[in-house]
């Protein structure tokens, strides 16, 4: 029997994965579904956002489902011990260098963008933003004290080519399954790994992946590009910090940041970290109006990606369709549906086809 481990997390991490969670438990009842503490809540219980118990769990479920980190309420604690530094150590710790962060605007959705129908309708892209190195992880860090006042804070951005080449090779393998192309995003005109990033990209390209089209774009202008015509990208390759950027730009695309779901992979059979994209929303949290749609779409790319079912992956899909399309919104998307109704809603779309026991 498969394992999910489901990190509830902060805010409306906790609110929206017992959406996923109900939708898990109808559509595979055999799926063993553990919980663990983890980022603020695990602090506040534990002393630590993640555990190592926790991440024993998380190494050996076969999928972790994430809600969300963070929030005021731990704004003075010391950063190793902050939400956010729990969840890099998770992806750290799980090896999950290939962020996937799918931007689809669902047909029912072109109206909601606060972006024209005609620049967003048919919107289907996927972003593979890396997700174990970069200026997240690089060293030296910290905040020092200058000899005459003053401080100096320090962040570093490190990339060796292993790590570029083997994040490109998962946007590359994935191009081949859709419309063949890449769109890797650096600043190779002024950084030195923004130039390592585009050399190592161009090379494997040639040596491994010939039939697929590459485009190099600087991030600034791929910004400006995803609200100018969208529908030009079909895979973008990134680094961490521009994909976390730019991904919360695509997801505006799609209607809103509740919508985005994400798969985090590492080396194939080990376990994949699947996540909504957005935060902890402290602005909506225990308000029970948070839209579990990318919550609920992770759950999909886990069935996917790391419990070996597709057919449920897509019949949660249909589902979602069908329930946008029959007026199911929460607010985020300019509906009234609080969080559980939204849950309800897919459920209820997927209801006939269980009902007939098919
Ligand atoms: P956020 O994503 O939490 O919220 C940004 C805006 O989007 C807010 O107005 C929020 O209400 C709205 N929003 C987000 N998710 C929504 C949903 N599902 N339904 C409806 N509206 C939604 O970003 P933030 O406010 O910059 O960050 C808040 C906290 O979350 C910070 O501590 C940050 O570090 C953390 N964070 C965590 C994750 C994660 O756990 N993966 C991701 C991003 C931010
Ligand atoms: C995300 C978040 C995280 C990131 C934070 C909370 C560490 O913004 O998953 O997009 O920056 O990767
Ligand atoms: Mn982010």
């Amino acid at each position: 029997m498969a394992r999910l481990l489901l990190l509830p997390g902060d805010g409306i991490g906790p609110e929206v994965t017992a959406e996923a969670r109900r939708v898990a438990e109808r559509l595979a009842p055999d799926l063993e579904i553990l919980t663990a503490p983890f980022g603020g809540a695990s602090y506040d219980e534990l002393g630590t956002p993640l555990t190592p118990e926790t991440l024993d769990l998380a190494r050996t479920c076969d999928a972790v489902l994430m809600g969300a980190v963070g929030g005021p309420k731990w704004a003075a604690v010391p950063r190793h011990l902050r939400p956010e530094a729990g969840l890099l150590g998770l992806r750290a710790g799980m090896g999950v260098f290939a962020n996937l962060r799918p931007a689809i605007c669902f047909a029912a959705l072109a109206d909601a963008s606060t972006l024209k129908r005609e620049v967003v309708e048919g919107l289907d892209l996927m972003i593979v933003r890396e997700l174990t190195g970069g200026v997240y992880f690089g060293r030296p860090r910290g905040i020092e004290a200058l000899p005459g006042g003053g401080r100096r804070g320090i962040d570093t951005q490190v990339y060796d080519t292993d790590e570029i080449e083997r994040v490109a090779r998962v946007a590359f393998t994935l191009a081949r399954g859709r419309r063949g192309k890449v769109t890797s995003c650096e600043k190779s005109n002024v950084m030195e790994t923004g130039l390592l990033w585009r050399e190592t990209v161009t090379d494997l390209h040639a040596r491994e992946f010939a039939d697929v089209t590459l485009e190099h774009m600087l991030a600034d202008n791929a910004a400006m590009q995803l609200v100018k015509s969208p529908l030009q990208f079909d895979v973008i390759l990134t680094d961490n910090l521009f994909g976390d950027i730019l991904s919360d730009e695509a997801a505006q695309l799609t209607g809103s940041l509740g919508m985005l779901p994400s798969a985090a992979l590492g080396a194939p059979g080990t376990p994949g970290l699947y996540e909504p994209i957005h935060g902890s929303a402290p602005d909506i949290a225990g308000l029970g109006i948070a839209n579990p749609l990318g919550a609920i779409l992770s759950l999909g790319m886990a069935f996917r990606w790391s419990l070996g079912r597709p057919d449920l992956s897509d019949r949660l899909t249909q589902a979602i369709e069908a329930s946008l399309s029959a007026g199911d919104r929460t607010r985020d998307l300019g509906g009234a549906l609080c969080t559980a109704d939204m849950g309800e809603a897919v459920l209820s779309a997927l209801q006939p086809r269980t009902g007939k026991g098919a």
